[in-house]
């Protein structure tokens, strides 16, 4: 550093887009080329490939003055080449080892493919379906969203930065985005410190001792002052409280877009207000290379924050081994070697089948050969799709290395079944031309399998919705092909909660894919042949109507609820819908059955500190083997202020062969009694909770615990 001029530590906190992938604005009138030659560019993002960061950094290391190495950053969220089910799918799974094993194979990808740092995880947790970035997070809930949180980030940064084979994580986007008013994306967020500590923040802390090597700001404001320059958020809980010493880089022109949120009134003031708040590294928004020199040689901005901000990114350099060789992450042969390799493949499938919620089924699934069964018709627009199974944010994914559930299927079940497919109509669209062949091909055939739902394309960043019905005409489809009176099953593929009461009333299965990447097919027949029981649950709660939104299960009772206010009228209700969502938090079906018993705790009272034991012995009831998700909530029932009326605070994956009772135990503490009081305190407070042992957020049962002093 001792080295350095303040135009080139300047340029160390300068980010620029390359255009492999195109996630913001860019800057027409940059001369990125001119700057990387002269050192005043520290990181690049949007580049991808062995060969294409090769190019950039040679420039940089032989051309500048000092030949410090860029650090190349992206967005692998669900993969790099070998492309994972998106986050929201993966966290259905509630499987932490999967979780982490993906987060994993992406860095080995992207760390072949030339990327020493991943803008992930995204550990926003969001409670509203039409927030299109609800596909990228790991759900409604606090805990698990937490517990994702660390395994991502673990995953990501292996034991050590300096390995090959590990990238630099990133915990975003800093804080409350996915509050954003009405669903829509970049919109205010207005809550109180206490719900932002209590539901929001829990994740970020999560990651933080996870050891992630980075956070990102976010582009909303929270209550009035924008993300990227929030002194709660960055000075007092970041810095102070939680002591994070690593980079922070601002989202995609989120420096310069304080203009527009009206707080600053230009590009000078923003450098200023973004530096002052401590964000190290401008992503795209040329705020600091054209104005950060400038506002420290006028005494406006101290040129310790400059020092400390290249300080540290100067260490993660370090620390990825950029300055022992910056060409180590961009070797075209181990790129070839290392990405979609048979292994990375496998545990895509494994990933994705663990993923597959099942909605419903009366009987019709698993597909076990009978005589009674001979043509089967897969229809729809998601039925032989390659490009949509990759989600959003696909990286350097390619559709052609998916397996659609058409090929997926075929190749499982073409010697058994004649099976045909008829796409009917497209995804989002009012034509009606191909209704007609799809209703013939049902109409010979003897079980039709429906592939409906969004692109790929129709969640993740701006791609909110206020509707969430099945885009175009596709429910009309689905009612043509139920007049034909054959069997028929739905499978959706979306990036958040739709509304699909008339798929629950009228199919006869119903299959959760979300997005499952390109093992999709493979996986899918997995689970429809019963090679594989579905044990996934969901993460979020599916509304009946977007009416009902936002519905989340940890919600607080109020002081009218429904079941339990002594007047009919007066009641937190709708005249026009149930307040219950179609499907709970944590709901989720398998092919067998399990039956719950002998809950029992080891105490009824218990003093601060003392650890209570909850146990439940679970008994697969059906004739397969399985695996269920016993889930532990608590709800706190006198407290200072009103606390959820279930919080989830473990859970257990279990296998079970048919017939099979096991006793499942959890170990509470009173960490896990404690929350941000009416002080923002971390706290416990004395007095009764319930305690609830299940298989979903609303069916469970019950006993009570005493807390005493
Ligand atoms: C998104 C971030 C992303 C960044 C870089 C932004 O628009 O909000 O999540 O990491 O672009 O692509």
């Amino acid at each position: 550093m001792e080295k350095m001029t303040l135009e080139e530590k300047v340029g160390q906190m300068h980010q620029i887009a390359g255009n492999d992938a195109v996630s913001g604005p860019l800057n027409p009138s940059s001369n990125d080329g001119e700057d990387l030659r002269r050192g005043l560019v520290g990181s690049m993002l949007n580049v991808v490939g062995a060969d294409k960061t090769y190019k950039y950094q040679k420039i940089v290391v032989e051309e500048s003055r000092l030949g410090i190495p860029l650090i190349f950053g992206h967005d692998v969220i669900h993969g790099c080449k070998t492309i994972f089910p998106i986050p929201l799918a993966e966290s259905c799974s509630w499987d932490l080892d999967i979780i982490k094993r993906s987060a994993r194979i992406s860095a080995i990808e992207a760390s072949a493919m030339g990327l020493h740092w991943t803008f992930a995880p995204m550990v926003d947790i969001a409670r509203d379906p039409r927030w299109g970035r609800i596909a990228e997070g790991g759900g409604e809930d606090t805990y698990l969203g937490s517990l994702i949180a660390a395994a991502r980030v673990k995953g990501f940064q292996g034991d050590d930065l300096n390995s090959l084979d590990t990238v630099a994580a990133c915990a975003k986007h800093f804080a409350a985005y996915g509050a954003a008013e009405a669903g829509r994306d970049y919109n205010q967020v207005d809550i109180s410190e206490n719900n932002l500590r209590n539901i929001y923040l829990p994740p970020f802390k999560s990651a933080l001792d996870a050891g992630v090597a980075s956070f990102m700001n976010a582009f909303n404001t929270l209550n009035g002052i924008p993300a990227t320059i929030n002194e709660l958020l960055v000075k007092s809980i970041l810095k102070d409280e939680w002591k994070f010493d690593g980079i922070i880089v601002s989202d995609y022109n989120s420096i310069g877009e304080l203009i527009q949120h009206g707080v600053a009134a230009d590009k000078k003031e923003c450098a200023e207000l973004a530096a002052n708040a401590l964000c190290d590294m401008d992503m795209s928004g040329y705020c600091y290379r054209d104005h950060l020199v400038e506002l420290v040689k006028e005494g406006i901005v101290s040129e310790v924050i400059v020092d400390s901000a290249v300080e540290k990114i100067l260490t993660l350099k370090y620390k990825l081994g950029l300055f022992d060789d910056p060409y180590r992450y961009c070797k075209p042969n181990r790129e070839s070697e290392i990405i979609l390799s048979h292994t990375n493949r496998q545990v895509a499938r494994e990933c994705a089948r663990k993923s597959i919620v099942l909605l419903k089924n009366e009987g019709t699934l698993p597909l076990t050969k009978s005589s009674a069964i001979r043509k089967i018709a897969l229809i729809g627009p998601l039925a032989n799709n390659k490009f949509d199974m990759l989600g959003s944010w696909y990286c350097a994914g390619d559709e052609n290395d998916v397996v659609s559930f058409y090929d997926g299927l075929k190749n499982r079940f073409g010697s058994d079944y004649e099976i045909n497919y008829c796409k009917g109509c497209e995804i989002d669209s009012e034509v009606k031309e191909d209704f007609s062949e799809a209703i013939g091909l049902a109409e010979k055939s003897d079980l039709i399998f429906a592939f409906v739902g969004e692109a790929g394309l129709m969640s993740g960043e701006a791609s909110c919705r206020t509707n969430i019905l099945l885009p175009g005409n596709q429910l009309e489809l689905l009612k043509a092909l139920k007049q034909t009176g054959k069997k028929l099953i739905v499978a959706l593929s979306n990036g958040r909660p739709l509304e699909i009461n008339w798929i629950e009333e009228n199919a006869d299965a119903i299959l959760e894919t979300w997005f499952l990447g390109i093992e999709a097919g493979n996986a899918l027949a997995e689970v429809i042949s019963g090679d594989f029981n579905p044990s996934a649950k969901l993460t979020v709660s599916f509304p009946r109507n977007v009416g009902q939104i936002p519905i989340y299960y940890n919600h607080l009772n109020t002081g009218r609820p429904l079941y339990e206010s002594p007047n009919e009228h007066y009641r937190s209700r709708y005249l026009d819908s149930s307040v219950e969502p179609l499907y709970p938090f944590g709901y989720g079906l398998s092919y067998t059955k399990f039956e719950f018993s002998n809950f029992s705790l080891s105490k009824n009272k218990i003093a601060e500190i003392e650890e209570l034991v909850a146990s439940v012995d679970i008994k697969n009831i059906g004739e397969i083997s399985g695996e269920e998700i016993v889930q532990l909530y608590i709800h706190d029932k006198v407290a200072t202020l009103s606390r959820p009326v279930r919080e989830l605070k473990a859970f257990k994956k279990i296998s079970l062969q048919a017939g099979e009772t096991k006793k499942v135990k959890f170990s509470l503490s009173d960490e896990d009694f404690k929350y941000y009081d009416k002080n923002n305190k971390w706290n416990i407070e004395p007095g009764i909770i319930e305690i609830f042992v299940g298989a979903n957020s609303q069916d469970l049962l019950m006993k009570e615990i005493e807390i005493t002093k």
